[in-house]
């Protein structure tokens, strides 16, 4: 999660047995990834780091630096995979691809993609916004010959249960981390995403078009909705992307002003309801295994 999983967050995640995942954004500065790359490279345990695929095809550099500490996984995700997971596989580590359709699975069944992410709607962030968690992850296990894992909308170990019960090999969860103590991200936007509910979420261009970012029309991103996207999110074509627009957005993020800057969440944003650390939520998260055990039981 670009701007809120930083190296301590990612580190806390790892250390409590999951794999913590640095979310690198689209031009990092060398200083940033040196700064992230310092809390996990002394890691005992495996930890990983996300790109966005467009982001890579303009510059790999980033890979290779995150590459020099040794992550155990490399995802990248929105746009063409290909050089950047060669340059992951040539230094001997696993890739992993999101993938929000058929098209998508299709890409990802090549042999430069180790593991699918199976990443529905519901989810925070951006991506596409074409089918839910479910059935994608049915798609996704029909293939049976690369691990699955689940994304999107996940925020309880009832929704792990759910994953792994539908076949996936592991969750992949976000918005459920974003008000943890070692989320990156300013107090503002961690009140604002434990004030809001599942249906507080809304999924839109808007703030993409707003700031000129060049993401492809098909990922956009599901954030809370605000001011600025209730205007806009249903009247795209009224947004006129100009400097001063691209300028206030600027300031707005800047100051943390939750009614015009992008919020990143996902559905599962009804689960967090107070700050907490990362080894506190992954301790509720694990409980997935006495529900399955139980859901196992009831139907022996
Ligand atoms: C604030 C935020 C930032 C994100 N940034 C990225 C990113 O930079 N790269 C990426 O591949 N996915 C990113 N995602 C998407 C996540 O990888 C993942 O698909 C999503 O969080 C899963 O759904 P959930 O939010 O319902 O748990 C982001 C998600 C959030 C909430």
């Amino acid at each position: 999660m670009a701007g809120a999983a930083g190296g301590a967050l990612a580190a806390a995640v790892s250390a409590a047995g999951g794999v913590g995942m640095i979310g690198v954004p689209a031009a990092p500065a060398e200083d940033w990834i040196q700064s992230q790359a310092s809390y996990v490279s002394e890691l005992e345990t495996p930890w990983g780091v996300g790109f966005m695929g467009w982001a890579l095809e303009e510059n790999l550099k980033p890979l290779e630096a995150f590459l020099e500490y040794g992550p155990s996984l490399v995802t990248i995700s929105f746009g063409d995979v290909t050089r950047g997971a060669a340059l992951a596989h040539e230094a001997g580590v696993l890739t992993a691809m999101q993938i929000g359709n058929a098209e998508d699975l299709e890409r990802a069944m090549a042999d430069d993609i180790d593991i699918i992410i199976a990443r529905g709607a519901e989810g925070g962030g951006h991506g596409r916004n074409e089918v839910g968690t479910l059935p994608l992850l049915q798609l996704a296990c029909s293939q049976h010959q690369k691990p699955v894992i689940a994304a999107g909308g996940i925020g309880t170990a009832h929704g792990i249960a759910a994953a792994l019960a539908g076949g996936a090999d592991a969750a992949w969860v976000g918005t459920r981390f974003l008000s943890t103590t070692e989320a990156t991200g300013h107090a503002n936007l961690k009140a604002a995403v434990r004030e809001s509910g599942m249906d507080d979420t809304i999924y839109t261009r808007a703030f993409d078009i707003a700031q000129q970012l060049p993401w492809e029309p098909q990922y956009g991103g599901r954030a809370l909705s605000n001011d600025f996207s209730r205007r806009y999110a249903a009247d795209l074509d009224s947004l006129q992307a100009t400097d001063e627009l691209r300028e206030k957005m600027k300031q707005a993020r800047a100051e943390a002003d939750v009614s015009l800057a992008p919020v990143y969440a996902g559905q599962a944003v009804e689960f967090v309801r107070e700050e907490q650390s990362a080894a506190a939520v992954m301790e509720e998260l694990r409980s997935f295994r006495r529900i399955l055990a139980e859901t196992a039981q009831r139907f022996a």
